[in-house]
């Protein structure tokens, strides 16, 4: 293996750890960082995240609180809940864990929620906000990605940054977090014709496209910088990514590993984004 292996189990920890210190600081202030999940359904995934969520959350001495529906629950009751956190003041950040059952509009939800309450970014206020460069929540994933950068002294000045995916949560919000720390972005997507010779031209590139694999050797510069945002299941069922780790660990200088790379730094800017929304209430 010649590429450095960027541990986002490492790098996570190292942030909650300071954020477990900033938390008790200001509990000492009169204030407890308190974020509120909310889950609609029984999809196991979800379930999986969401204890995560809870569970890191407690460890980092947050207040934490889990509203469960069942899949059944109307949009109104649902909109009802996020109006009662919204004036929560014990409540600082708000998740409502996605997809959500089919007659209920996500976007509305997603509306609802107090923009500075979003701690998933995901309003469209806050998302304007990064379009433009002000301070408001940047999407968890994103900016674990950009801590991950940031721990590995990669400077983005000029640099070619090729993002394959173009989603609300992942792809469009990082590329533009690499273009305000001066990369030149191309964004790839399902109908890019001729991807390899695109991603070839990266010196970082980030895969966040939902595919086990596709990455390989054939689409990666020698010594490029690879951040793969996929969690997938093999021919075997086992994790992996949408980078083919093996082959392309050769290529690269520098990649994350799935598990261990990017879903740890998701979990842990939550509680960043939370702890900022605390923080935020005594300026
Ligand atoms: N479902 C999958 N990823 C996410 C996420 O980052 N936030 C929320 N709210 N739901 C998700």
């Amino acid at each position: 293996m010649s590429a450095e292996l960027i541990s986002g189990k490492t790098i996570g920890e190292e942030i909650r750890q300071s954020i477990t210190q900033r938390v008790d600081k200001l509990k000492e202030l009169g204030v407890t960082p308190g974020l509120a999940v909310v889950l609609v359904g029984n999809d196991p995934a979800s379930h999986t995240y969401v204890t995560n969520k809870q569970k890191t959350s407690k460890k980092l001495g947050m207040h934490s609180e889990l509203i469960e529906f069942d899949e059944s629950i109307s949009q109104e009751e649902l909109l009802n809940t996020i109006n009662r956190l919204n004036t929560d003041d014990s409540i600082h950040g708000i998740l409502v864990q996605l997809p959500l059952p089919e007659h209920i509009e996500e976007r509305a939800v997603i509306a609802a929620i107090d923009p500075s309450k979003d701690v998933d970014g995901f309003h469209p206020i806050n998302a304007g906000k990064l379009m433009i460069g002000e301070e408001g929540f940047i999407p968890c994933t994103p900016f674990g990605i950009m801590k991950m950068i940031e721990k590995i002294g990669f400077d983005l000045k000029g640099k070619h940054a090729v993002v394959i995916g173009r989603s609300n949560i992942v792809g469009k919000p990082i590329g533009q977090l690499l273009l305000q720390q001066d990369a030149t972005v191309t964004y790839c997507h399902s109908k890019t014709v001729d991807l390899p010779t695109i991603t070839k031209q990266a010196d970082l590139l980030v895969a966040a496209v939902g595919r086990p694999k596709m990455i390989t050797s054939e689409h990666v510069k020698e010594g490029a910088v690879v951040i793969d945002v996929g969690i997938n299941r093999d021919e075997n069922n086992k994790l992996c990514g949408d980078v083919d780790f093996d082959d392309v660990k050769e290529i690269a200088s520098a990649i994350t590993p799935v598990p261990g790379g990017v879903g740890p730094m998701t979990i842990t800017m939550l509680m960043a984004n939370t702890l900022l929304s605390a923080e935020r209430t005594l300026q």
